[in-house]
């Protein structure tokens, strides 16, 4: 059974897109594969951030994981920078990566316009670093959305490189992209969901009132009528099948197909059958914050069981490349 790595950015409040998209997929996975589910609070670290917020987003991340069913009995949570092997592994894989491959990357090119003033090395040497957690573990499966394949690529071209230069070590990880359609934002579905878009996310963390205003507002129809669904529509059904059961969806698309669907309606049905998923989750989240040390305990615990395999691996790839004397 192949290893599964995948890692997940601390940014503080995760919503339904996430879930959907990430972490309901991660749970799924403990039950067949042995799970290593990261934090990178490395990664975090190429854009501007504050120092002084940095560990309550890693603490609040691991809770709401925690809280959406990853179980630290079963896989392996952790902190990234709780394991100092993956900087290790990274600087290894930085000195056999060509500059082109980097400068290629789509998310490097967008994120250096976004933060024109402060395109750092890090920023570029992104996709090294998750690389380099993924290498760590021989992980030979990785849970991503279609905007990592690029980065997988690159990880795999890494391993490919690694093992012709120094012999064969490490296997090539094989993305394994969810199949849930992409969530789109409540207010413009045109556009993806995102915390940095205001009003466009349900976050795990909203109570009842929240998330029935939220889907009380979520554009439908905008402009002239065009032919087909909808984007708005076409993300509330999206949502529809993530959160409900499949003879609500079908009830639904029928009275659609028959041109008898009322908006109102569907709103409704989501946002009841929303809030019924989210309140155990936010309950145990709430749980877990309210207990930070137990939480640490769990973080540590994880990085220990993390640390116990890529201290073996770097061995391996540290008498490869020669760094023994
Ligand atoms: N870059 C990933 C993202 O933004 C996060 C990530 C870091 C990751 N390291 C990883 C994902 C290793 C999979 C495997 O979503």
């Amino acid at each position: 059974m192949a290893r599964i790595f995948s890692g997940i950015q601390p940014t503080g409040e995760l919503h339904i897109g996430n879930y959907l998209g990430a972490i309901r997929n991660w749970v799924d996975l403990q039950a067949e594969h042995e799970c290593f589910y990261c934090v990178v609070d490395l990664h975090a670290m190429t854009i501007p951030y504050e120092p002084a917020d940095m560990s309550r987003r890693v603490l609040d991340t691991a809770a709401t994981l925690l809280a959406c069913g990853i179980d630290p009995e079963r896989s392996v949570l952790f902190v990234q920078s709780a394991v100092p092997e993956h900087t290790e592994l990274c600087w290894i894989l930085n000195c056999i990566t060509p500059l082109g491959s980097l400068q290629r990357m789509t998310q490097f090119k967008e994120k250096s316009r976004q933060h024109h003033e402060n395109v750092n090395a890090g920023l570029m040497n992104y996709p090294i670093l998750q690389a380099a957690d993924i290498l760590l573990y021989k992980a030979g499966l990785v849970p991503v959305g279609n905007d990592q394949i690029q980065h997988l690529e690159l990880s795999r071209e890494l391993a490919r490189r690694f093992n012709h230069l120094f012999g064969e070590t490490f296997p090539e990880p094989q993305p394994y992209v969810t199949k849930t359609a992409r969530i789109m934002a409540l207010n413009d579905p045109e556009r993806k969901m995102s915390k940095s878009i205001p009003g466009s996310y349900i976050a795990l963390s909203a109570d009842a009132e929240e998330i029935r205003r939220l889907i009380r507002r979520a554009v439908t129809d905008t402009g002239p009528r065009k032919e087909g669904m909808s984007a708005g529509v076409a993300n509330l059904f999206t949502l529809l099948e993530g959160f409900s059961v499949p003879e609500t969806v079908a009830r639904f698309r029928d009275a659609y197909e028959r041109g008898e669907l009322r908006y109102s309606d569907l709103k409704q049905q989501l946002a009841e059958d929303i809030v019924r998923a989210l309140a155990p989750i936010r309950e145990r989240r709430r749980e877990l914050l309210s207990q930070p040390d137990r939480l640490r305990e769990i973080l540590a615990a994880g990085a220990s069981r993390a640390r116990t395999v890529a201290r073996a691996v770097m061995e391996e790839v540290r008498e490869r490349a020669g760094l023994t004397f």
